[in-house]
């Protein structure tokens, strides 16, 4: 998912197709990508194993070094102040529920503002204008 998600936005970014009318659905893809990462992130400590409870804790000990609001958002990840078994019920709850239903949301936003305004055109194909020559791409 995430090397597809990235594949997509690069599609996005070189055809333009972050430009007036579809800035708002350029800002719910950047939302959705962040909900990916979020879904990598609490996904991986779900089996519970030396790997994953290892590496979980690196990650809630790197947010808790972040400025001013990095204590805090690692207590809300670990679900306390001690890493263990809340936090594993914690992450399923971000993980299967939380993430999910917000990924939901907004990929039907997304896909709402796509029927609305279309897909942008390859840069590749130029506009015929009403006299049949070829112009400028619209
Ligand atoms: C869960 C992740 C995502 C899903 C399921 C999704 C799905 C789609 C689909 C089906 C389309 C219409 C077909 C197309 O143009 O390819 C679309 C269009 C679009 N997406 Fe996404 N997308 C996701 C993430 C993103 C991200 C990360 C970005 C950029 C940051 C983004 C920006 C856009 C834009 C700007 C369009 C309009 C394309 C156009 O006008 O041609 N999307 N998306």
């Amino acid at each position: 998912m995430v090397i597809l998600i990235f594949l997509h936005m690069a599609r996005t970014f070189f055809f333009g197709a972050y430009k007036y009318p579809r800035e708002l659905n350029w800002i719910i893809g950047v939302v959705l990508l962040v909900l990916t990462f979020v879904m990598s992130l609490t996904g991986y400590l779900l089996p519970f194993d030396q790997r994953s409870l290892w590496a979980t804790i690196v990650a809630s000990n790197i947010t808790g070094n972040g400025p001013l609001v990095g204590p805090y958002m690692a207590d809300f990840l670990r679900g306390g102040a001690e890493f263990g078994a809340t936090t594993l019920s914690r992450f399923y709850a971000i993980h299967m529920l939380l993430i999910p239903g917000l990924i939901i949301a907004l990929i039907g936003a997304h896909l709402y503002l796509v029927a609305r305004l279309g897909t942008t055109a390859p840069p590749w194909i130029a506009a015929k204008s009403d006299n049949g020559m070829r112009s400028e791409r619209v």
